[in-house]
């Protein structure tokens, strides 16, 4: 999952591309690159790490020419270095690459036995020999990037530039985003509308196996067949404007604060004020029929999709079974007639969810996904969709996608329990009305951030954290473990309380702090027993309760935190801003990158 750009125009390209990547640098940040053609040479610049040090490396070295192509990388095959960097070429070609070419290695041999050599560790680098190899033998360059295309098996988006043709730009999808964007005199190409915003608002996506060839007065594109396709061209509302941080030291605190508003947009779009009730945009299916709910996300989506699975079963009553995306594309699932296949993804991009919802419509599920990018592949692809309206993301570490996630589920499953009958009119409106006050008591919590700035010091010198809840704070304490690990890199995970003594206990001493998430529920006097029999091995722990919790934990030696008490239906909204704000200023003292965390990247479209 890396970031691609292309243009080919009339102005320089190397600032343009530069422009382009820095709005896709969310898709990895281990290397980046750019090549343009002119007087029949490639001209490439490439650095290891994040853009900065491309532009850096660009100063000095900087590039001229008006067509080429830009990439900033997520390793996958080959460290990252700057050998393995974006753009890889010949003196023919360059090309970028988003995927995996899963048949490099025998392309490689092939390639190596008609006596080419390879100078890196990737996948990609067969895709320019290949073409290079196609162009030898005569082939003019349209027709050795589809003879090649044929030989590439896996998952990919390609740019590719040449040497001795700067009039023109290709362009090639398969399995991974691609769209083009439309200039005056110009035409660009980018893993997503964000990338092309800076150029363009009118965007086409092209369709899987799409190639197309590009030039300063437009584009071609054929599908799959050869045969030249129309794509429809969109009006994107994305402006040239890069997302700022405002007053924020990161994207991921300003993300946190603007829960409270995020969270009542997305509300505004399903819930009525005055009657409580919810409304859905009409569904291609009937609610009332579906025998059973399959949900399936990765990562932070799929802890939203675990607080559901809660919901779903309590307040509509549907049986429900819930999937990591990557798991569940290959245990060959059996899935009810008529079912529901409910996927969750902030960028509706995420190979395997991708890869899940595609083999779901082919079992003939009904598909339904929860995204935030309205134009994603899985929102075109899967027969509903319901979106969030979270705005960009940028920080890696998921935050208001999740709670925003969380509160089109609750509408979902409040509108899902109202159409089958499980629960009466004014319950649902009761429920709604507790959701709606979510955001004044999230900005409550907000608002104590200091609080949470303090308990961070606790958590700091940690190698392990474990973090414990019961139903819904369950799915909460393995987020909250997830954001630790990923912004300050210290070893956490979330454990089922009523679990704990089935091995993690095992790890309690006084190194080892306990974070427990226990609101004043059902569940809470099990996961009280269950901080006890921490305290009784001398573990240190911070929980997470409300009034009536406190008044209910007699004496416990913890540090206890008192949040707003609210409706059981939306503690995981609330609970899940303490964790959030805890990782982020474990992480501050630790001084981590803290948008962008190693080894990671926020949208993940290779297996
Ligand atoms: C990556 C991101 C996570 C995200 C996960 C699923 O791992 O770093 O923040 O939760 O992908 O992404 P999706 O876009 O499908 O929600």
């Amino acid at each position: 999952m890396c970031g691609i750009v292309g243009v080919i125009g009339n102005e320089s390209a190397a600032p343009l591309l530069v422009d382009g990547l820095r709005r896709l640098e969310y898709r990895g940040y281990d290397s980046a690159g750019i090549a343009t053609s002119l007087n029949g040479k490639i001209h490439r610049v490439r650095a290891e790490g994040k853009l900065a040090n491309l532009e850096k490396a660009l100063l000095t070295n900087p590039i001229e020419g008006t067509v080429g192509i830009g990439h900033t990388r997520w390793a996958t095959h080959g460290a990252p270095n700057e050998t393995n960097a974006h753009p890889h070429a010949t003196d023919k070609v360059a090309v970028v690459h988003n995927g995996i070419i899963e048949n490099f290695q025998t392309l490689r041999q092939e390639l190596n036995s008609l006596g080419y050599s390879f100078h890196t560790q990737t996948d990609t680098e067969v895709v320019p020999i290949l073409i290079t190899h196609f162009l030898k033998l005569g082939k003019k360059p349209e027709e050795a990037v589809a003879q090649t295309l044929k030989k590439l098996e896996g998952a990919f988006a390609l740019a590719i530039v040449f040497s001795d043709h700067p009039d023109i730009l290709f362009a090639a999808r398969r399995g991974s985003p691609l769209a083009i964007g439309y200039g005056n005199g110009a035409m660009y190409i980018g893993s997503d509308a964000i990338a092309l915003a800076p150029f363009t608002q009118r965007v086409a996506y092209l369709e899987d196996g799409d190639y197309a060839l590009l030039t300063r007065e437009g584009v071609t594109i054929h599908d799959t067949t050869g045969a030249v396709a129309e794509r429809v061209i969109r009006l994107t509302n994305l402006t040239g404007a890069t997302v700022g941080k405002g007053d924020y030291r990161h994207y991921m605190q300003k993300e946190i604060h603007e829960q409270p508003s995020v969270i009542g947009q997305t509300l505004r779009v399903f819930y009525q004020s005055g009657t409580g009730e919810i409304h859905l945009p009409d569904l291609p299916f009937d609610l009332k029929a579906i025998p059973r709910i399959s949900i399936v996300a990765c990562g932070t989506s799929y802890y939203a999709g675990l607080v559901a699975k809660y919901w779903i079963e309590k307040y509509a009553k549907v049986p429900v079974e819930i999937d990591i995306a990557s798991e569940f594309r290959y245990r060959e699932p059996i899935l009810d007639k008529g079912g529901l296949s409910l996927f969750i993804s902030q960028s509706g991009e995420t190979a395997d969810t991708m890869a899940a919802l595609r083999m779901c419509k082919q079992l003939g599920q009904h598909t339904l996904s929860i995204v935030n990018v309205p134009s994603s592949s899985m929102a075109i692809e899967s027969d509903a969709a319901l979106f969030t309206y979270a705005g960009p993301e940028i920080g890696v570490a998921s935050t208001k996608a999740f709670t925003t996630q969380l509160t089109t589920l609750a509408c979902f499953v409040l509108a899902l329990a109202q159409a089958r009958g499980a629960l009466p009119k004014e319950e649902v409106a009761r429920l709604s009305h507790a959701l709606a006050e979510v955001p004044a008591v999230v900005m409550e919590i907000l608002q104590n951030e200091e609080r949470f700035a303090a308990l961070a010091h606790g958590l700091q010198h940690a190698s392990d954290v474990l973090y414990l809840g019961r139903g819904t704070s369950f799915a909460i304490a393995m987020e909250g473990a997830l954001k630790l690990k990923e912004i300050s890199y210290i070893h956490a995970e979330g454990y089922a309380a009523g679990e704990l003594k089935h091995g993690p206990i095992a790890l309690i001493d006084e190194s080892v702090p306990v974070v427990v998430l226990a609101p004043h529920d059902h569940w809470f006097d099990k996961t009280i027993s269950n901080v006890q029999e921490v305290v009784a091995r001398g573990g240190k722990v911070i929980l997470f309760t409300d009034k009536s919790g406190k008044a209910h934990i007699g004496d416990l030696n913890a540090e206890v935190v008192v949040l707003p008490e609210i409706n059981t239906l939306v503690t995981p909204l609330l609970y899940a801003i303490p964790i959030q704000l805890l990782a982020y200023h474990v992480a501050i003292l630790k001084g981590t990158d803290v948008d962008q965390p190693r080894n990671l990247a926020k949208s993940v479209t290779v297996e």
